[in-house]
């Protein structure tokens, strides 16, 4: 998923370091790349005032590796023992050591106790204060920038903090981050207002190739029509929920994407002859709308797409529609994080104006009222269909977001992302170039997909049933109009899970790349880590059957099992199976799924990595069987 107010910069030269006038003064953060276009053309009026926020270091977020593998690795004595949001939001936040220290130094700094307020979460300290007090206490100055389209900006090149202070703080807004209006500029949120109207975000897929169904669709034709019936075949998938009222599901749109209700009725008629109306339950986050004005492909593509596998293979499990932005601003992943964990909201500074919505959204037709802050439970199962590439992702973005996936599987969630569509390349085929910088054309380096690099998300893969083969037969990974994303991060190290797999595969299989094309130093996050069926989809997409492409049908077909499995230990009185990743890549597991040993993922001008025995950066540990996974994950505490 992109934003479209996204700008990535490309660099252009390093800021030189500020001589500190202050004693004991230590560079906190440093701009590394200068905005192209923009010209620095004044000194910021010492009189404005700006609303400074101090994001406050938070505690043990070294230990949540550990901890998430002591509750989901399933040698662990404490396996399957979940903490509660509140557990959770506690160990993490920061101590009150830090919350007093920071406020001890702003108020040796002159600033009165009554100016200053720390967030409920305890994530920040606030204060306004003038540019002149600011310029002073973090030892900078402010300039406005200026864009050759008459936008302006403020930002400084560096700050500082006293050198005990430092450790306690993450980082402090607004400062070098290039994302700073100039205060009460009313002519300027003008005209940002026009430049962020439209479709704010675009998913990873699906694809459709202008096919259509042209005879019966039975089983002896599943290569050709990927139907409800031919994925139950393929993955074993004949299990009927028993306990629906103890579970959950659920499924991310991003507005203005939207189902249409007539599709699902269509869909279900076909399908399971069935004539009720069901419909998913709507959580509407950050002012999310079903939208029902524009229909084509692109909008209803995808949530039809989710809802109608989703729904049909789990029901009667309630499925929760996780509707996020509205239909000016539109929202990233952080926002139905915040959703389903209010702690998240403020978290570390909170969201990120360049990559996330940001509410209240003030501009006409907006959701002008507070951001949706922990509305709703996080549901057993997430699946999200959506992805942006990793480049375009600032590491502190990524990280923040990766370690929330983190907390979501300490507290007992499963969250799946599709790996994107493009095989080694990114989303649309782009390429890296040497600095990787993502690049029109030309590019040669592997461009990996975020957030299916976080090592805390299970990245689902797409696979196919081969041309005359039947459910029956072994599948290949997907080259039909769209190739598995998968590859290696340039941000995430390798997680201990998925040691040997991969080491199994880069030194029995070593792909023919260089450092050049990939980070080979068997020390990142390699992914997916599963897939299913991605190819030949019959989708009712504006009252039509479609054929759909795309890692976005494997996420919601994989996340619907999962689903299947919850219903089997919550009916027995156990809890959800929570992040699956130590145990998927557990040699206890392999035989429960269908390794794939056919095919590739080309991108960049390459033939992309090769299928493999055992795990591979196309089809991770392969295919599931759920009757095998059922009985396996019944058997654990
Ligand atoms: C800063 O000023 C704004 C606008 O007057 C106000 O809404 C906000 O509460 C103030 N914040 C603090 C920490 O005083
Ligand atoms: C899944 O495992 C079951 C039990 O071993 C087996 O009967 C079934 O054929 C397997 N499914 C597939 C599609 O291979
Ligand atoms: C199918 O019909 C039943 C009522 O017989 C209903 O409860 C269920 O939710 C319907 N939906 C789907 C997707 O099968
Ligand atoms: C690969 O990742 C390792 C570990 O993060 C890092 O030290 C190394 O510089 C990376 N190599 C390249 C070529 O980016």
């Amino acid at each position: 998923m992109f934003l479209l107010f996204l700008q990535v910069f490309a660099i252009c030269s390093l800021v030189a370091a500020a001589p500190s006038r202050r004693a004991n003064y230590v560079v906190h953060e440093r701009r590394a790349a200068e905005p192209v276009a923009w010209m620095k053309t004044r000194r910021l009026g010492g009189h404005n005032v700006l609303p400074l926020r101090v994001g406050l270091a938070q505690q043990n977020l070294h230990e949540l590796e550990d901890l998430l593998m002591s509750i989901a690795h399933p040698d662990s004595p404490t396996y399957g023992q979940h903490w509660s949001p509140e557990r959770v939001a506690a160990h993490f936040s920061p101590s009150e050591d830090t919350i007093s220290t920071v406020k001890d130094w702003l108020t040796t700094e002159g600033f009165r106790g009554d100016r200053i307020r720390v967030s409920p979460s305890k994530g920040w300290i606030d204060v306004n204060a003038t540019v002149s007090e600011i310029e002073s206490l973090l030892n900078t100055e402010y300039h406005v920038y200026t864009h050759p389209s008459g936008h302006e900006q403020i930002s400084c090149e560096s700050y500082s903090l006293p050198d005990h202070i430092r450790e306690h703080v993450e980082l402090i807004k607004p400062t070098v981050h290039f994302v700073h209006r100039v205060p009460d500029d009313p002519a300027l949120l003008r005209k940002r207002s026009k430049t962020h109207l439209g479709a704010p975000t675009q998913s990873s897929g699906p694809k459709t190739n202008g096919a259509t169904v042209t005879e019966p669709m039975t089983l002896t034709n599943c290569d050709r029509f990927t139907t409800p019936e031919c994925l139950r075949r393929l993955y074993s998938i004949n299990y009927k929920p028993a306990a629906p009222q103890l579970n959950s599901y659920g499924i991310v749109e991003f507005t203005p994407q939207a189902y249409l209700a007539n599709d699902l009725n269509l869909f279900f008629r076909t399908f399971f002859k069935n004539q009720t109306q069901t419909r998913p339950k709507l959580v509407s986050i950050d002012g999310g709308v079903v939208q029902q004005k524009t229909k084509s492909f692109s909008y209803n593509g995808e949530s039809d797409l989710d809802l109608e596998y989703a729904m049909g293979l789990t029901d009667p499990t309630p499925l929760y529609l996780l509707q996020t932005g509205d239909l000016v601003e539109g929202a990233g992943f952080d926002n139905w994080l915040d959703a389903v964990d209010g702690s998240f909201c403020t978290f570390d500074g909170g969201d990120d104006p360049t990559q996330d919505g940001i509410y209240p959204d003030t501009r006409p037709g907006g959701y002008n009222k507070p951001e949706s802050c922990g509305i709703i439970k996080p549901p057993n199962v997430v699946s999200i269909s959506y992805s942006q590439d990793e480049s375009t992702a600032t590491e502190h973005y990524a990280i923040r977001q990766c370690n929330e996936y983190g907390k979501l599987g300490m507290m007992g969630s499963t969250v799946l992302y599709s790996s994107g569509d493009f095989g080694v390349a990114g989303n649309g085929g782009v390429c890296l170039n040497a600095n990787g910088q993502p690049v029109p054309s030309g590019g040669t380096k592997f461009n990996p997909s975020f957030p299916a690099t976080c090592p805390f998300v299970t990245a689902v893969g797409a696979t196919q049933i081969n041309p005359g083969s039947t459910v029956q037969d072994p599948e290949s990974a997907c080259e039909t109009v769209i190739y598995s994303g998968g590859g290696f991060s340039n941000i995430f190290p390798m997680p201990s899970y998925q040691g040997s797999a991969v080491s199994n595969y880069l030194v029995n299989h070593p792909p023919p790349y260089s450092a050049k094309q990939y980070n080979n130093s068997g020390t990142v996050r390699a992914y997916p880590d599963l897939s299913a069926n991605g190819a030949n989809y019959v989708v009712i997409i504006d009252g039509k059957l479609e054929l759909v492409y795309g890692t976005s049908a494997s996420a919601p077909v994989v996340g619907s099992i999962f689903t299947l499995i919850n219903d089997a230990r919550l009916a027995h009185g156990k809890g959800p199976i929570g992040f699956i990743n130590p145990l998927i890549y557990n040699p206890l597991f392999s035989s429960l799924f269908h390794d794939i040993t056919k095919g590739n993922n080309p991108g960049c001008g390459t033939p992309g990595f090769s299928t493999a025995k055992g795990w591979d950066p196309v089809t991770g540990v392969g295919t599931p069987n759920t009757t095998l996974l059922l009985t396996k994950f019944l058997s654990l505490p």
